[in-house]
Order: C-alpha cells, then sequence, then structure tokens
C-alpha cells in the first residue's frame, strides 16, 4: 500500500498484471522520464510507467536509443519514482549495459533497482539475454522483455522498418517469447510487428504481452508519451495515436507570454507585490 492524498492506494504489481492478462483486462502503460509527467500518468491511471531508453530521443535529442548512459536512466528514473504511488515503474536497461555477460547485466539490473525504488528492469532480445534474465529473474528482479523491433540493434536491422513479416522470422520471434517466459520474465514488449503475429505471441505465452505498433491483441498497449501527447514532433510513426497537441499549446502559450512581456501586460497589480503584507 501506498498513500495518495491521504488515502491508501493499492500498488500495481506484477501479479497484479499477469492476473489483468487472464482475467482479459487491458493493460495501460505509457513512458515518462520526469517526476511531473510520472505523477500525472499515475493519477490518470496507467498500469505501467516505462523509463523508456527512448528518452535518449524525445528527451536528449539524440538520433537513437543508444547514447543513453546507467547513469542517465537511474537519474530519470529516481524522478519518476517519486512520482508515482500506484503504477509498477519498470526501467530499460540501456544498450550494452547487459549485452556484454549475463554477470554484469544482473549487476546492473540490482543497481537500477537499489538506487531507484522502481519494480523492475526492461531488457531488449531474446535468447541471447536469456541467461542474464534467469540470473536476475531468480535474484527477485521482475524483468519485462522486448521482441519484435529492439531500437538498440537499430543499426543491425538498418533500419524502423517493422519485424516479423517473414515466415522465419516470425516463427523466431514466437520461439524466442517462449524462451523469455522460460527465462522468467512477467511480460514482454511487442513492438512493430504484424498484428497477427502479435496474437499468435499472445496465445503462446501464459504472461501478458504489451503491445506498440502490433495490433489490437496484445494484453495491453504502451505508446512514448511524448508522442500520444503530441509533444514531439520529428516523426509520427502511424501507429502513435494523438491524443494532444502539446507542441502546439505551448508554442501558442509562449507566444502569449512573450507578447505580454513586450506590451507591458505583464505583470498586472494583482501579481506584483505592493506591500510587505501580501506574500503569497
Ligand atoms: O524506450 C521505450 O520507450 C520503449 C517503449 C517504446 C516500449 O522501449
Amino acid at each position: 500500500m501506498a498513500q495518495q492524498s491521504g488515502q491508501q492506494v493499492k500498488r500495481v504489481t506484477t501479479k497484479t498484471v499477469m492476473a489483468m492478462k487472464k482475467e482479459g483486462n487491458k493493460i495501460a502503460c505509457l513512458t515518462a522520464y520526469d517526476y511531473v509527467t510520472a505523477k500525472l500518468l499515475d493519477q490518470a491511471g496507467v498500469e505501467i510507467v516505462l523509463v523508456g531508453d527512448s528518452l535518449a530521443m524525445v528527451f536528449q535529442g539524440e538520433e537513437t536509443t543508444l547514447p543513453v548512459t546507467l547513469e542517465d536512466m537511474l537519474y530519470h528514473a529516481k524522478a519518476v519514482v517519486r512520482g508515482v504511488r500506484r503504477a509498477l515503474v519498470i526501467v530499460d536497461m540501456p544498450f550494452m549495459t547487459y549485452q556484454g555477460n549475463p554477470e554484469e547485466g544482473f549487476r546492473n539490473a540490482g543497481r537500477i533497482m537499489k538506487e531507484t525504488g522502481a519494480g523492475g528492469v526492461k531488457v531488449e532480445g531474446g535468447e541471447r539475454v536469456a541467461e542474464m534474465i534467469r540470473m536476475t529473474a531468480q535474484a527477485g528482479i521482475p524483468v519485462m522483455g522486448h521482441l519484435g523491433l529492439t531500437p538498440q540493434s537499430i543499426h543491425s536491422f538498418g533500419g524502423y522498418q517493422p519485424r516479423g513479416a517473414t515466415k522465419e522470422e516470425a516463427r523466431r520471434i514466437i520461439a524466442e517469447a517462449r524462451v523469455l517466459e522460460e527465462a522468467g520474465v512477467f511480460s514482454i514488449v511487442l513492438e512493430k510487428i504484424p498484428a497477427t503475429l502479435a496474437a499468435k505471441v499472445t496465445q503462446s505465452v501464459s504472461i501478458p504481452t504489451i503491445g506498440i505498433g502490433a495490433g489490437i491483441h496484445t494484453d495491453g498497449q504502451i505508446l512514448v508519451v511524448s508522442d500520444m501527447l503530441g509533444l514531439y514532433e520529428d516523426f509520427h510513426p502511424r501507429f502513435v495515436r494523438r491524443y494532444a497537441n502539446l507542441a502546439e499549446e505551448i508554442r501558442s502559450s509562449v507566444g502569449k507570454y512573450v507578447s505580454d512581456i513586450k506590451s507591458k501586460k505583464f505583470p498586472s497589480k494583482d501579481e506584483s507585490y505592493t506591500s510587505l503584507v501580501s506574500r503569497k
């Protein structure tokens, strides 16, 4: 239990989301990278807040997710954890902090858990990260998997095209989902794969699948918060539904602020201190 505005809140755990799959209740997930956004997402009812390494692109302005460091992730994850009372917070393990050898990945996952207070970590890949997942899950650290378009492998894929389009790759994704389940993940993100393949993966495993660009049949959905709020305008994949246009809101609000300053409409008398009594 956690406190939210004086009330007890039941925390979402890995058990909660695993039960949601069994009950047929869809799981709502979003990314967050800071305290204020995480708090709003939590209050709005998302079950999982992912501190995604997408922050490299939408927060730091990098071209790919590769440059983000473990120190960066620790910094953002701590801020997110402070904002969340109910949701399960999962932290992406950055590129080259777990692929090298299982022990190194295991130690870095431990750092994330100890230093941020998050509820678990996420890693990309199948067979090649299975041993690291096994060690980490056995130590009591919840691990989320990620298959399909795994952005940390963007240079070997050669671009952001959908994955799993050939029979052979589709078969491999289904097999890798089973490997991840056997290794101990509590859920799997499926990114940018055909909806029919995502449906097959979802039926093949007993843990929840969370889709992004993977159609309607996954157990839950995730989007990058800056995409769905219309804040990040650099590109707009077809799977992103924009629920707001915050970029335009910010531009026009800041434009008004600038013009109010130039025309001396801001600050007004009410926004100024006229005596020492009114200090608010
Ligand atoms: O880094 C990220 O934001 C992600 C999601 C898109 C699943 O991995």
